[in-house]
């Protein structure tokens, strides 16, 4: 009976508990999910390029080593988050070709460039730390395999915004061309990590229903002004300025007022017009054509190991 499953999917998503693969699930539950999933690992796909852009110019060995096992961890959540996609009936396979084909997004934080060594700081402190406070609550998603992913990478991301933000610290500790060069990272990544969160509520046509279904927890607005108090007290330690003439403690409400990122630029950047959106999606459909003979060889070896 279609109303009996509806019945039973509303029950558990009532009680806060989980929906699980082989659960019945209304449709738009379901491609919403894909949806969103996609979009996530594509954008910690995508995401390993801007920082491995400094790679073979890190300062130190331990700067480069560090930097390294940063990139591989991003690979790792994007493989983590295709595989719970995957128990939506979608392949992997099926969801690079749309990334490439640009039918399916990514985060628009990944199409600026790194244009100095500081900005793999800045990434950790202002980018992962947007990340994470937009992925903390989803380990309370309701959908089981994407809840369950999200806790190795809210782990994981924590870590990578500890790093950046220590090496921004190092760097403020230094002399005046470094110190500049922190505070040129920051006033360009600032009003784009505040987009990474969405548009505005009023102008966000999924909020509504992925809030009713659990897949969110809270709204794009919500989770901006957390990360803006968040920011505000680290800014101050590390010594550098925000670049938004608005921003002040509002003893009222009990939280920073801050100005508006320009919205129209997020639109341009969302529809692929950011000023590396064309070279990113360049760069994963040569490495996707390049690595066609390792998944052909894979599969030839599978299907003759099952070979009695
Ligand atoms: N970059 C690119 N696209 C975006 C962004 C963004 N920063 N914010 C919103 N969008 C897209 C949405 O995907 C949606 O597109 P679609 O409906 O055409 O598919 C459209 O803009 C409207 O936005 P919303 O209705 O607000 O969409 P949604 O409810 O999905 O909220 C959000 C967007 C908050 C990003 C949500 O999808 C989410 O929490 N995703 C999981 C986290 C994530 O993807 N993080 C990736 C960056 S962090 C990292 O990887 C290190």
């Amino acid at each position: 009976e279609p109303d009996e499953t509806q019945a039973a999917f509303d029950r558990i998503i009532e009680r806060h508990d989980r929906i699980e693969p082989r659960d019945a699930m209304p449709e738009k539950y379901r491609a919403t999910l894909v949806r969103q999933i996609a979009q996530h690992a594509h954008s910690e796909i995508i995401g390993m390029q801007p920082e491995g852009n400094w790679l073979t110019r890190a300062p130190s060995l331990r700067r480069k080593a560090i930097l390294l096992a940063k990139v591989q961890d991003e690979a790792g959540h994007g493989l983590y988050l295709y595989s719970a996609a995957e128990t939506l009936g979608v392949s992997r396979q099926e969801l690079t070709e749309k990334l490439i084909a640009g039918t399916q997004k990514y985060s628009s934080i990944f199409n600026y460039p790194t244009l100095s060594y500081a900005d793999v700081g800045t990434i950790g402190w202002l980018v992962d730390g947007a990340a994470i406070c937009n992925q903390v609550p989803l380990c309370r998603t309701s959908y089981g395999p994407y809840g369950r992913s999200m806790i190795r990478i809210c782990k994981e991301e924590s870590f990578h915004q500890r790093q950046g933000y220590e090496l921004l610290a190092t760097m403020m500790r230094g002399t005046p061309a470094q110190q500049e060069m922190v505070q040129e990272s920051v006033d360009r990544f600032w009003w784009p990590a505040l987009m990474m969160f969405g548009p505005p509520d009023a102008d966000s046509p999924n909020t509504e229903q992925s809030m009713a279904w659990g897949i969110k927890r809270d709204t794009n607005d919500e989770l901006r002004q957390k990360f803006v108090d968040m920011s505000v007290p680290q800014a101050e330690r590390l010594g550098v300025t925000l670049p938004d003439p608005d921003l002040r403690w509002n003893a009222e409400r009990g939280h920073h007022d801050f100005g508006q990122p320009d919205w129209d630029e997020f639109m341009a950047v969302v529809k692929g017009g950011g000023p590396c959106s064309a070279q990113r999606i360049a760069h994963r459909r040569k490495a996707h054509e390049d690595g066609a003979w390792v998944r052909e060889a894979a599969s030839a070896y599978a299907a003759k190991e099952r070979q009695p």
